[in-house]
């Protein structure tokens, strides 16, 4: 028994790292999940946590950045589960645009990484829209630390090469902010929240360092895709809209305060409102004294 027993969850990027521990985790409180990738891996990951859990886990060849694989992949899910409950945008690539690049190939880079981290992201929240509001589901976009606040004073966020990831990034959380205050005002109880999180031990971060990768003291410092996925859970027990969690190595993986959310923000009065989206609740970015 789980909290979210008989709901279904969908998982994107679910072949390795974040994405398969966010479908494990769903599966774990009861959820039966929807998964995808561009990685033929995926459908092993789905067996298995199938037999570990229990639940129908299905797993679906999709390569997000392809519109017509998204509306292929869509309408497999609802045909195949009938609906869904929660939606979790979590596929995306990471990498650095130099400036060496040729024109041609600094408009292909560009092309994949807002096709692959962005349009995806808005093509699945239209499609899954009309079944998350009849079940009063949530959506989850995945985004990065990159477009927070530092938790430490002097902190910095991003890296000099990841222009297209980070601006990427940036563009989620104006889908975030538009669709809870959109699906709020017009009286539909469809949270729509974020999380930004730090490194965290995943293929695609350890890819980030050449040749024989990160020394096992660098790794012992990064957050798990487990602590990630149990935040994930304790988001959606929470009921919270508009919000974009931050998590960062060195603090404490979990939920901030909810001192401005719970209700829709359409509601909140104004300087709750300023406070309460992406972020910028002080009380998640004040550094700990
Ligand atoms: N790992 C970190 O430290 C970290 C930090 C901040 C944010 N994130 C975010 O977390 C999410 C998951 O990252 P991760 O670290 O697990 O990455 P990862 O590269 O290990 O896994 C991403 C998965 O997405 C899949 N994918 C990529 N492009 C796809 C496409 N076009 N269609 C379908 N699937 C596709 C990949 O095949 C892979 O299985 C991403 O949104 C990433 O930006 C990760």
């Amino acid at each position: 028994m789980g909290f979210l027993d008989g709901k279904v969850g969908v998982v994107t990027g679910a072949a390795q790292g974040l994405g398969t521990a966010y479908a494990r985790a769903l599966a774990s409180e009861g959820a039966d999940v929807a998964i995808c990738d561009v990685k033929p891996e995926v459908s092993a990951v789905a067996d298995e946590i199938a037999a570990t859990s229990g639940r129908t886990v299905r797993a679906y060849p999709c390569d997000v950045s392809d519109a017509e694989a998204i509306r292929g992949f869509v309408d497999g899910v609802l045909r195949d589960f009938g609906g869904v409950d929660v939606v979790v945008m979590n596929a995306a690539i990471y990498g650095s645009s130099p400036l060496d690049l040729s024109r041609e190939e600094a408009l292909a880079e560009y092309q994949r990484f807002y096709d692959t981290n962005v349009k995806s992201v808005y093509l699945l929240e239209r499609a899954f829209a009309p079944s998350l509001v009849e079940r009063e589901g949530d959506i989850v976009v995945i985004s990065t630390d990159h477009v927070l606040p530092p938790l430490e004073p002097g902190g910095t966020r991003g890296g000099p090469g990841s222009d297209l990831y980070d601006s990427s990034k940036w563009v989620l959380n104006g889908y975030i902010q538009a669709w809870a205050l959109g699906f709020a005002a017009q009286g539909h109880n469809v949270r729509v929240n974020g999380i930004g999180m730090g490194a965290t031990d995943t293929p695609m971060l350890r890819g980030v360092f050449p040749g024989d990768g990160p020394s096992d003291e660098i790794v012992a410092g990064w957050m798990t895709p487990a602590q990630q996925a149990q935040l994930l859970l304790d988001l959606l027990q929470d009921g919270r809209t508009g919000d974009l969690i931050s998590s960062e190595p060195g603090h404490p993986v979990e939920l901030p305060p909810r001192s401005a959310y719970g209700q829709p923000v359409s509601n909140l009065p104004i300087e709750q409102f300023h406070h309460g989206l992406m972020g910028l609740e002080p009380a998640i970015w004040e550094p700990p004294s």
